[in-house]
């Protein structure tokens, strides 16, 4: 393993009824509250009602900023960095989807920066403050609830990237899965896909020595599986959301990387250039790219693929090479995505191969894109070439 310092500080409120923990938590915080939100599901699935209802019985003092996007943009977070200077609030409130949080995220931290917010998102500056936060989690998929991560589109250069720090931890996030029954299937299938290419990234490394984080990250992926397959048919069962919930979190907070040299990340590089271009779904993109990406990179390791396909997919190793182990256990992985409904060519959202090159630009515009892969620009124009 490599050397690693690990610190996740969030308190997980996780299981039925855990909103009622809200009052508690806030009480450390001063009363003027502004709630984030998406779209609109919030209010459709009752959470709304049932989150005023409770702030107002507290006697808070409530500021709302609704319509954050999927792929939450700049122009958005700037709003909400103005409304927590302008009302001067004490404490912000995510509520929805991954991308509600990301926004969140950005918010809280150019809050407290006469800056730019963009310049976190680019390194151009470090936050040094934040408004304090927590979240309510409404779909499972990013892991946001509980990393420091925050992805952001800047929609006027056609620009998105993840950035991070310390300042970027919610404070507690509450994880009920009830408020995740009301998400539509396809949002329930990227949430899937999403979770379970946050652990192949990690899968895929450099490091040695890593018998632990390999075991855990292959009893993640056929847990989400088993579960995703039933709940995609299932979608009220609670007992399937649960499980997907946790497997979510447990994607992306960290103790699935701990040593191991970063993982990968370049499938994620790749379909944030996609989704900057085109704004699809960030795991439609993903299902799409990261089989092809496997394909492109498997000979690097051909050994860690044939453990992937064994352990996970329950692909037959006897008699068979290495290579031929990986590419079934890869076809496997399409097969299962396909199964559950997820896309598998770029064309699937209408996306030719007009700007291929702008995208690749993109996503090398920083250097070789991945650890594992390394890959340069005519490597990834390859991969969404395989895309199309
Ligand atoms: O906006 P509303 O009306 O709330 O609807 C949302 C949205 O349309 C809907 N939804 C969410 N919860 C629902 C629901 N609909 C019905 N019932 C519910 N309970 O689902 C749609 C998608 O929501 P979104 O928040 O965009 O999805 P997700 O959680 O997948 O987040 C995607 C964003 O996260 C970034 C992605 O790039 C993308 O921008 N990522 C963030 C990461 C992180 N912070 O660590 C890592 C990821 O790899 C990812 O890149
Ligand atoms: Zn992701």
């Amino acid at each position: 393993m490599n050397e690693f310092v690990f610190q996740n500080p969030v308190k997980l409120i996780f299981g039925k009824d855990s909103i009622s923990n809200l009052p508690n938590e806030l009480s450390a915080y001063g009363d003027r509250i502004l709630v984030v939100y998406g779209g609109g599901s919030i209010k459709k699935n009752g959470l709304y009602d049932e989150l005023m209802d409770l702030l107002n019985k507290e006697n808070k003092e409530v500021f709302e900023l609704g319509g954050v996007e999927p792929n939450p943009r700049l122009s958005t977070a700037r709003q909400g960095a103005d409304m927590c200077k302008e009302h001067n609030i004490d404490f912000i409130l995510a509520v929805g989807g991954g991308s509600v949080l990301d926004c969140t995220k950005l918010i809280a931290t150019a809050a407290k920066y006469d800056g730019d917010p963009w310049d976190f998102v680019v390194k151009k500056a470090t936050p040094t403050d934040a408004v304090p936060f927590g979240t309510i989690l409404t779909m499972a998929a990013t892991g946001s609830e509980m990393n420091a991560g925050s992805v952001i589109t800047n929609e006027e250069t056609e620009e998105k990237y993840g950035w991070g720090g310390p300042f970027n931890f919610p404070k507690f996030s509450i994880l009920d899965p009830t408020y995740t029954l009301s998400l539509p299937r396809n949002q329930t299938v990227y949430g899937i896909v999403d979770m379970m290419s946050h652990i192949f990234e990690q899968y895929f490394h450099t490091a040695t020595n890593t018998p632990l984080l390999d075991e855990l990250c292959e009893a993640a992926l056929r847990t989400i599986m088993d579960a995703g397959e039933k709940l995609v048919d299932d979608l009220h069962n609670y007992d399937l959301r649960e499980t997907i919930l946790l497997s979510g979190t447990w994607g992306l907070n960290g103790f699935l990387g701990m040593g191991n040299a970063g993982g990968d990340w370049g499938s994620h590089d790749i379909e944030h250039a996609v989704s900057a271009v085109y704004d699809i779904p960030h795991a439609g993109g993903l299902a799409i790219l990261f089989p092809n990406w496997m394909k492109h990179t498997m000979k690097l390791n051909p050994e860690r693929f044939a453990r992937m396909a064994t352990n996970v997919f329950g692909v037959n190793p006897e008699g068979k090479s290495n290579e031929d182990i990986a590419e079934e256990g890869i076809n496997k992985l399409r097969t299962y995505w396909t199964s559950i409904g997820a896309p598998e060519t770029l064309a699937d959202f209408g996306i030719d191969d007009s700007k291929i090159d702008l995208m690749a630009e993109k996503a090398a515009a920083h250097g070789p894109v991945g650890r594992f892969g390394k890959l340069n620009k005519d490597e990834v124009k390859s991969i969404l070439t395989a895309s199309l």
